[in-house]
Formats: structure tokens, sequence, C-alpha cells
């Protein structure tokens, strides 16, 4: 379906503008000669200046979900939002980059999407008023705690399920105590520096990458001398 849908006859364009123009030459159509619905004949018209890949150039919002979804990787994310965190924008913007299966809100329903660039538009996204709520809905499925804490065991060298639940803290408290404890287990990124802990959005992005280093390009960890915990 993707290699029938490549992007020609797109506008030559500045390089500081982002998308491409009107399409130019005959629209896209089906084998049968039927226009081809994945379009959107507005995008067509007026150019396609969403923040998409060029392979989504021009294809209709439904006709883009529909191609992630064939797609969409093992793992699940979740964050919690007891505090409106505006980190959240950029974890679940970060989601979408990698295809996470859905995205979980825990917590308050109203999360702070300024950082997620439209991104969760693309997405599933499913609200757990509770810690309790989300475990029910895991029916069984890991939850992975990604956090610096005591007793954390280090992300590098820990062998990351398929299916799991990748669940992320918020700015300050990190992973409140219900989560710790709901959690199959809870693995820190190790740090170097000063700094306590990093920010959460880049936490997730190290994190969905080792699943996709793990799932996808199949490089198994390695177990080497590791600490014990975030301390
Ligand atoms: C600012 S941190 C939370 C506070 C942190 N636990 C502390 O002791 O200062 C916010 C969130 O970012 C993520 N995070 C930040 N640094 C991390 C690290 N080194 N390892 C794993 N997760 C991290 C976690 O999900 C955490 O809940």
């Amino acid at each position: 379906m993707a290699g029938r849908r490549r992007v020609r006859g797109v506008d030559e364009r500045a390089p500081e503008e982002v998308g491409v123009g009107p399409w130019t030459g005959a629209w896209p159509t089906l084998a049968d000669g039927r226009p081809d619905p994945a379009y959107d004949t507005e995008l067509l018209r007026e150019g396609d200046r969403r923040n998409v890949v060029d392979r989504y150039r021009y294809w209709t919002h439904e006709a883009i979900v529909a191609d992630l979804d064939a797609q969409r990787h093992d793992f699940h994310v979740a964050v919690e939002n007891w505090g409106h965190d505006f980190n959240i924008g950029s974890v679940i913007r970060t989601a979408n980059a990698f295809n996470a299966k859905a995205f979980h809100i825990i917590g308050k329903r109203r999360w702070n999407r300024r950082g997620a660039m439209v991104t969760d538009r693309y997405q599933h996204e499913h609200h757990h008023p509770t810690v309790d709520d989300l475990v029910a809905w895991a029916d069984g499925v890991p939850l992975i705690g990604i956090d610096n804490l005591p007793g954390s065991r280090p992300l590098e060298t820990y062998d990351l399920p398929r299916e799991c639940v990748l669940v992320f803290g918020q700015e300050g408290p990190g992973l409140s105590d219900d989560m710790r404890e709901a959690c199959d287990v809870v693995l820190h990124i190790e740090q170097f520096g000063s700094t306590r802990s990093i920010n959460a959005g880049a936490a997730a992005a190290v994190a969905m990458h080792a699943w996709v280093r793990r799932h996808v390009f199949g490089q198994a960890v390695d177990i080497g001398p590791s600490r014990s915990s975030g301390e």
C-alpha cells in the first residue's frame, strides 16, 4: 500500500518551508482509474504542511492512522498525569515516532498537549483515572516502570519483553508510590553527570529506543557489570 503512493509531483520549495505545495499533474488513482480515497483532495489542491513523514504526504488522516495501525509495535506508553506536567507532550510525540501500540494517561484526563505537536491524533489514547485502572486494563501485560529510584535496575542490561507498558513519571516526584508498587520492575537509565535526572521526554526516547533495538533490530542486551539501583 505504501509503495503505491509515491510522492510524485512535489513542488520545489524554499528550505525553510515545511511540507509540500499543491500536487502537480494528474491526481492519484486506483488501478481501475477511480480517485484513490487514501488521498485528501484538499491537501492535493492546497498542499500538505503537516508534520508527517514524506511517505504520508497528501494522505487523509484516516489513511495514515490505518497504515500505522497495521504496523504498530507491541509496547505501550503510559504517563502519570497528576500535575499537568508539560513534559507529557514530548513523551507522546516520541510514542508516535516509535509507533507505540497506544498511549495511556494515568490520573487527570486533561493533559498538556503542547509538546505533542498534534502527534497524539495519529495514536490511540486511553485514560485511566487511577493506577488500579491501568493494572486492570493491562490484565497481566508487564508494567515496566522507567525511573531512577532506589532498587531500580539498569535498563541497559535488562531484557525488555516484547509486549509491555513502559510507564513514566512526572517532574519532581517521578513515579508515584502506587505506580512503583504496581510495576513488575522499575528500570533506570544510567547517568554519569551531576543532575539527579533527565527530562521525562528524553528518558522516554531512550527507553522506547531500547525496545526498538531489542525487538526491531534483534539486539540482545549485554549483561555486563551493572549497578543495582538508581542512587
Ligand atoms: C524528573 S524525573 C523524576 C525524578 C527522579 N526520580 C528523581 O529522583 O529526581 C521525571 C521522570 O523522568 C524519567 N526519568 C528521568 N531520569 C531518568 C533516568 N535516569 N532513568 C529513568 N527514568 C528517568 C522518569 O520516568 C521520571 O519519573
